[in-house]
């Protein structure tokens, strides 16, 4: 009862005036990443308006195969396990997760986020649950400083699509030097279903483009241009599936691009930045692996696979894994 009414912690790695500093560094080189578009109460609020779209059903499929299958992943959970999750969103995949753990035990819960108002959100979803609360702002890819703040053995979640986000060399290896023997990694992913190459696999990736080109999507990408002072006929929002070569074979990924139609300063905090017609802003990826793609991954990059969940359709998958000793 009492840890109930505890105030959550929160910690801050990052300002939203490092992000705004950021935003402006990167524009300047003519890049912005997918990190900052999440960022500040807009950023924030434009990712849960799209994440409850209609036309944008991934992260919705991949909460309710949880749900499905959170049972049967609470078996494979030892009972004095911790919960982090990385790029917490609004938690409610974690809050499934939670009322599944507290039915064994008084979990720490470590809610980590580039955004301050996400981490805000994942707190206040779970304020009734009796668990020790932590909210973290702050990168993934600062995994190394992020570990110091949480109490091993941790169920490692990273949810909602977000490991296809990184190059998955990158992101196994940073997942396997931060975490210990005893913790379980969590993650899932909207994958193609069928071999790639298969007729399956082909019509998916067709649909892929459909969701991420949806109008919904195209404005939570162009948001931060469009706040800035961009008009939308100054600039093209282009999103490509491409064929990218890897240590297993050819994977598919999405490539983003806003490419600039006019000459146009933007004012930001910073200063201003100035884009000339044919300037191309090169934006973030999402990879779109078969099941097998990623099973032969995570084998090559050392870990164990305990336990799969494939949504009868075969197009979402929640993994279970350890890092191989
Ligand atoms: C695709 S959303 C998924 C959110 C949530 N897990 C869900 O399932 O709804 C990705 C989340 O990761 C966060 N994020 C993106 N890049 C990040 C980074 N480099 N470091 C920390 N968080 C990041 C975003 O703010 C966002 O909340």
């Amino acid at each position: 009862m009492q840890t109930m009414q505890q105030n959550p912690e929160k910690i801050e790695l990052i300002s939203e005036k490092d992000l705004k500093e950021k935003l402006y560094e990167n524009l300047k080189q003519h890049h912005l990443p997918d990190y900052l578009l999440y960022a500040g109460s807009e950023g924030a609020k434009n990712w849960l308006t799209l994440n409850g779209s209609e036309n944008f059903p991934v992260a919705r499929g991949l909460k309710e195969l949880l749900r499905e299958k959170v049972e049967e992943i609470g078996r494979f959970i030892p009972s004095c396990m911790n919960l982090v999750s990385l790029g917490v969103g609004n938690g409610e995949k974690e809050r499934i997760l939670l009322e599944k753990l507290v039915q064994k035990s008084s979990p720490s819960y470590y809610a980590i986020d580039i955004s301050s108002k996400l981490v805000d959100s994942a707190l206040e979803t779970v304020r009734d649950l009796p668990v020790k609360k932590t909210g973290i702002v702050g990168f993934i890819e600062e995994l190394g400083v992020l570990k110091n703040y949480w109490r091993p053995p941790v169920l490692f979640c990273i949810l909602g699509n977000t490991f296809c986000n990184y190059e998955p060399d990158f992101i196994l290896k940073l997942v396997r030097e931060n975490l210990d023997s005893g913790d379980i990694f969590l993650f899932d992913a909207h994958i193609l279903p069928g071999a790639e190459g298969s007729e399956a696999a082909k019509a998916a990736s067709r649909s892929v483009l459909g969701t991420y080109a949806s109008r919904e999507n195209a404005l939570f990408n162009m948001y931060p241009l469009i706040h800035y002072g961009m008009a939308l006929e100054d600039f093209d929002f282009e999103l490509l599936l491409s064929h990218v070569d890897s240590r297993i074979g050819t994977l598919y990924r999405t490539r983003k691009t806003m490419n600039i139609l006019k000459e146009t300063s933007l004012e930001l905090d910073s200063g201003t930045v100035t884009f000339k017609e044919g300037d191309i802003i090169g934006m973030g990826f999402t990879y779109k692996y078969t099941y097998d793609q990623i099973i032969a991954f995570l084998n090559i990059c050392e870990f164990d696979v305990l336990r799969t969940f494939l949504s009868e359709d075969r197009t979402n998958v929640i993994i279970l894994a350890k890092k191989r000793t």
